[in-house]
């Protein structure tokens, strides 16, 4: 796919006032990406589960602007209003104008609406869990509904496949959160379709041990972020390990794909976790260095480790960029996990929080 087949060619409705309400989900990945181009291209390809509980819900409300308006500003201002949890947000705005600014050329009917976004996530803000794939995938949504009334020869396969490729340019990882339970983001040869420009679901039958499997989000630093994924991505760039940990990442994703198929749990769990120390071994070794781990992460690492040895589970952990655990488990084994989780690892969370969440569909209409 070309991406010049993302821009509008027809406009056949006159839209004036509307209004759109998504929900879409957070993802955790697998295979991670962590490595980018200009503009949002991924370094390799990725795979994450969707998550179900760990979402945002975004409305925007479209009013079109007058021809008074549009002449004054020559038709090329974007003008939005930003409501996080009902209380305007300015500090949120660059990064969503900037979202705006990379997908106008792609979307130019958002030069004709003044858009008031209204949005609220299901879990805490500032717990730790990126809310940017949700965020921006619900806004990608939204717009893709508005292209829709705009055109409504539009059809389904298309809309979500615009709506990845609007995402991926507010932040690569929103690509992989419209639909669900599994997308691929990145070129990759093991999965047919797959791009670099928006994130396709894995197509092919998975296992049932991985259906509906369970996800533990384990917030054990509820700060700011200490990177940001910006500067995190660009430390990859002349990186001494970069060529070979993007290599193996296409390579590890290939043998995810094969995983998932053939029900190999015990290969999914070291899989898993080593994607998720070698993203962290990539920031501790790049410069300047960090190490996003805490004390309490490690902690978690051990007990996992420790249970699944002493009672053959198949737990496992992974990581984002920062030190909160995700704990991922097969849904025959949620009632013990939970019990364990509850006991043995809350006490290593902030103020015991934790999030039990479980693999869901993708973005919803509301
Ligand atoms: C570690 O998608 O947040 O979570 O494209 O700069 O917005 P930007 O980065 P972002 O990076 C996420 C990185 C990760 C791994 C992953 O989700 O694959």
């Amino acid at each position: 796919m070309n991406i010049s087949e993302f821009i509008p060619q027809e406009i056949t409705k006159e839209i004036e006032n509307t209004s759109f309400t998504w929900q879409t989900p957070s993802n955790i990945a697998l295979v991670k990406y962590w490595g980018k181009t200009n503009p949002q291209i991924p370094k390799n390809a990725s795979i994450s589960f969707t998550l179900n509980n760990c979402h945002t819900i975004t409305t925007v409300d479209f009013q079109k602007k007058s021809k008074s308006e549009l002449d004054a500003t020559s038709y090329t201002q974007i003008d939005f209003d930003l409501f996080f949890e009902g209380k305007k947000k300015e500090e949120f705005k660059p990064k969503i104008a900037e979202f705006f600014k990379r997908v106008q050329a792609y979307c130019p009917y958002i030069f004709d609406y003044k858009m008031t976004i209204n949005s609220e996530n299901s879990f805490p803000h500032s717990s730790g869990i990126a809310s940017s794939a949700s965020g921006l995938s619900a806004i990608a949504m939204c717009l893709m509904s508005l292209e829709k009334q705009l055109n409504p020869a539009l059809e389904n396969e298309f809309i979500n496949k615009k709506a990845s490729f609007l995402a991926r340019l507010g932040s690569g990882s929103a690509s992989r959160s419209i639909e669900g339970p599994l997308v691929v983001w990145g070129k990759n040869s093991s999965v047919e379709d797959s791009s670099d420009l928006f994130g396709v679901k894995f197509n092919k039958k998975v296992a049932a041990i991985f259906n509906n499997y369970q996800d533990a989000i384990l917030l054990v630093d509820k700060g700011e972020k200490q990177v940001s994924s910006t500067v995190g991505h660009n430390l990859m760039n002349n990186h001494a390990y970069a060529k070979v940990r993007f290599e193996d990442a296409n390579k590890n994703l290939e043998n995810m794909a094969m995983i998932l198929q053939n029900g190999d749990v015990k290969a999914f769990v070291s899989l898993v976790e080593s994607e998720a120390l070698t993203l962290h071994a990539m920031m501790m070794t790049s410069h300047p260095y960090f190490i996003l781990m805490k004390p309490n992460t490690l902690k978690i690492i051990d007990k996992i480790w420790q249970y699944r040895v002493e009672n053959e589970s198949n737990i496992c952990f992974t990581l984002d960029a920062g030190a909160n655990v995700h704990v991922l488990y097969p849904e025959n084994e949620k009632e013990s996990v939970n019990a364990f989780i509850a006991k043995e690892l809350a006490v290593f969370c902030q103020n015991n929080q934790y999030i039990l969440d479980n693999v869901g569909l993708g973005a919803k209409q509301l």
